[in-house]
């Protein structure tokens, strides 16, 4: 599968509906259980004064709970507009619009344009991405102190969820397709990079949740 065949299915399912009803429920619940860990275990490793790129922010959960544990500046990498608005006006509800970067596209395309931050995160965004390598290596490489990642366990049963649920998305002629990367590779070409692991909980059946330094 082609990235732009896979940009256009996340613009397609990634839309203002999904948006608007996972920005409600943020404001409603806070993020994630998956993006709670990661979120302490930034915290209790110091993120005050540190600047972040997260990419494929959704709505922002990581940007707007970093932000308000002293992060200074945010820059957002996502291929739904959708999302992007949503993080958006989030940021501007929350007070610090002036400090968070937008940008809108695939960031496999768009790394030469993307600065290094000290903290990188991909919340459940590999497994949205048919180039996993060239997503890890450029992001990865743009981690200065750490590097946080949320993608599926790699198991037999998500990676028979994965070819049932694709098996579908095709049949519908759906353009999104979900990917259970090798996890082995993933932490391959992290280390490649220079990182180092330095947490790792299968946080729910489907999850694992990961943080690297430098
Ligand atoms: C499942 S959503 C996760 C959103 C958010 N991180 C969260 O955990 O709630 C996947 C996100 O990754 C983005 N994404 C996937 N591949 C991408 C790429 N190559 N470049 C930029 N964004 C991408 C999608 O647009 C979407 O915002």
């Amino acid at each position: 599968m082609s990235c732009c065949r896979q940009c256009e299915g996340l613009e397609n399912v990634f839309d203002d509906g999904t948006a608007k009803s996972d920005l409600e429920a943020y404001r409603r619940e806070g993020p994630a259980k998956t993006t709670r860990l990661l979120l302490d275990h930034l915290r209790g490793a110091g993120v005050d004064g540190l600047t972040l790129l997260d990419i494929g922010g959704g709505v922002g959960a990581i940007q707007h709970e970093l932000v308000a544990s002293g992060v200074r500046a945010t820059v957002d990498v996502d291929a739904s507009r959708a999302y992007l608005a949503a993080a958006r006006s989030e940021a501007a509800r929350r007070g610090y619009a002036e400090r968070a970067q937008y940008h809108h596209g695939n960031f496999v395309e768009l790394a030469p344009q993307i600065e290094a931050a000290d903290i990188v995160t991909l919340d459940r965004v590999i497994c949205c991405f048919p180039d996993m390598p060239g997503m890890v290596r450029h992001s990865a490489e743009r981690a200065k102190r750490f590097y946080g990642l949320i993608y599926p366990r790699d198991t037999w049963y998500t990676r028979t969820a994965d070819r049932i649920g694709n098996a579908f998305l095709s049949l519908i002629r759906n353009k999104y397709h979900f990917f259970v990367h090798p996890a082995a590779e993933v932490d391959a070409l992290v280390q490649r990079q220079g990182l180092t692991l330095r947490y790792h909980r299968n946080a729910s059946f489907f999850w694992q949740v990961l943080v690297y330094e430098r």
